[in-house]
């Protein structure tokens, strides 16, 4: 749909500030379709981890949620990190204390602690091992089989990387991302039978991802193609895929970018409700703002960044 007045405007005027504030923006493939428009960089959370730590500009703008924004300055100390809005947070990050993390980890004193991206710095700085939705069973199988894993926050994908590791030591945290929780296999089914012949695409923290599973192990989805992937991954596999009709079971925001990229394919949500709001919460006025006013800054006490960089870095040296 082609942009408004008042949006193109806009749009200038922040690609003139970007190149005068010598700044780099970063995207996530769940913000609203014209801010990934004026971003420099669109990706899932792997991926603009590896921009923020490689960039040769000086300031970063990101567009996600909290936690994306703390990473990018965890890797990159010496840049500058803005948020929009500071208050765009994370259902599956709220899911986990510091002190329920150590109290667990003190129950299990030879275990190796995995967590997700979708942490905060405090949580990442106890960590032995982040690992994203792209590499989380990379990473698991990077670590001793002997050796008894703590995967946290998120129990989809904790039992996805249990199932698909075929580890048995494998404890999960019980928390869920109520987005991705809130759809249903029924949602997705209705959805299914909606177009002709589609191949299904769903992400990892989907409650219906491990029964899923079991369905296309079984045979339930018959000759259908059913991939588990993070949103890069559904980016490459549509790029690929020789399928017209997609069902993508992720945040809707995800869809922009794929019918963007695939013309000629057709890309329906597995479920319309499912939409990130603290995603949302970042606007191209924010953004404006954001380069006009220099804010908000991410800091991340030194301490803290320090001893979550090192999970970071495992991170990215395994994938
Ligand atoms: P990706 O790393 O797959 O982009 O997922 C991040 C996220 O927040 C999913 O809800
Ligand atoms: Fe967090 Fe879920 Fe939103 Fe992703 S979709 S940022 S996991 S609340």
């Amino acid at each position: 749909m082609p942009a408004d007045a008042k949006t193109r405007t806009l749009c200038e005027q922040i690609l003139r500030l970007k190149e005068r504030t010598d700044t780099v923006i970063l995207a996530h493939n769940y913000q609203v379709p014209e801010v990934q428009d004026v971003a420099d960089y669109v990706g899932d959370s792997l991926g603009l981890a590896r921009q923020a730590s490689q960039t040769p500009h000086s300031q970063i703008l990101f567009c996600g949620v909290h936690f994306m924004a703390e990473t990018a300055a965890i890797i990159s100390p010496k840049k500058r990190v803005l948020i929009p809005d500071p208050d765009a947070g994370c259902s599956l990050s709220d899911s986990i204390t510091v002190d329920e993390l150590r109290a667990w980890k003190a129950r299990h004193p030879k275990a190796i602690s995995v967590g997700y991206v979708n942490t905060t710095a405090a949580i990442k700085a106890e960590l032995d091992y982040c690992c994203t939705s792209s590499n989380a069973v990379g990473v698991v199988n990077a670590i001793p089989r002997s050796r008894e894993v703590l995967f946290l926050p998120d129990m989809f994908l904790g039992a996805y990387v249990a199932k698909e590791t075929g580890r048995d030591n494998i404890r999960i945290w019980a928390g869920e991302c109520h987005v991705h929780a809130g759809i249903t296999p029924e949602d997705v089914s209705k959805k299914l039978d909606s177009v002709s012949n589609p191949e299904f695409l769903i992400h990892p923290e989907c409650s219906c991802t491990t029964p899923i599973l079991y369905d296309a192990n079984s045979g339930k989805y018959g000759s259908r193609q059913v991939s588990i992937l993070s949103t890069e991954g559904m980016m490459r596999r549509a790029a690929e895929s020789d399928a017209k009709n997609f069902v993508v079971a992720t945040e809707t925001g995800m869809l922009h970018r794929l019918a963007k990229q695939n013309p000629g394919k057709n890309f329906v949500a597995a479920a319309d409700h499912a939409e990130c709001q603290y995603m949302k919460m970042i606007t191209l006025q924010g953004v404006y703002d954001s380069l006009a006013e220099s804010k908000y800054v991410v800091r991340v006490p030194p301490r803290t960044a320090v001893k979550a960089r090192r999970a970071i870095q495992r991170m990215l040296e395994i994938s």
